[in-house]
């Protein structure tokens, strides 16, 4: 879907599919020069990292292994609960493995926090995050975070996997909803 799709539900895009594709080819050169000579295993987090998955994927010059995780954090809301719960967990032994967990986004950076040292208890060589998006500004915990795509403002924002109650998770471009959907 692209903005004329849902122009009435519409408050602002904020990073169009140009920009945000031009950034995940930029991360994704830097990925390849930081793991060349190794093997990389690459998390996605269900639902949200499917599109920066894909599109990561495909940039990358490099072999690598995908796999999945589902966490929930979240409810249909737009606040984090903060408690994490695997829904689906990785196919794969992690042992010795290197891991980059990529991210639709990162808010309180709760969800993360949690998932890197649960992964690293795995037995991992190394685990680091790459992350389309993320919120300065609503940091509840530090995270070092090797990879970001674009920094936003501290709204909730819906596109590019990111949904407001699994609707908008398919636009192409990022931006905020109008008032009127949330009431
Ligand atoms: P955190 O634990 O607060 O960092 O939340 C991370 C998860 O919350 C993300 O993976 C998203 O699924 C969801 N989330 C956080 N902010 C937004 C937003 O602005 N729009 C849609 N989903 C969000
Ligand atoms: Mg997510």
């Amino acid at each position: 879907m692209d903005s004329h799709d849902v122009q009435a539900d519409l408050k602002h895009v904020l990073y169009t599919k140009e920009q945000i594709q031009q950034r995940i080819a930029e991360l994704a050169a830097q990925i390849d020069k930081d793991y060349e000579g190794r093997e990389l295993l690459i998390v996605g987090v269900l639902k949200g990292a499917v599109m920066v998955m894909a599109d990561l994927a495909r940039a990358l010059h490099s072999h690598v292994s995908m796999d999945w995780m589902a966490v929930s954090s979240y409810g249909s809301g737009t606040q984090s609960s903060g408690v994490v719960r695997i829904l689906k967990d990785l196919d794969t032994d992690l042992m010795g493995k290197d891991v980059l967990i990529v991210e639709d986004i990162i808010d309180s950076g709760l969800t993360l926090s949690w998932l890197k040292t649960n992964l690293e208890s795995r037995g991992t060589a190394s685990v680091e995050i790459c992350t389309a998006f993320r919120k300065p500004d609503a940091a509840k915990v530090e995270l070092d975070v090797k990879y970001v795509g674009y920094d936003l403002p501290n709204e909730f924002v819906v596109g590019y996997g990111l949904d407001y109650a699994e609707k908008y998770r398919n636009l192409e471009f990022v931006g905020t909803l109008a008032p009127h959907v949330y009431e």
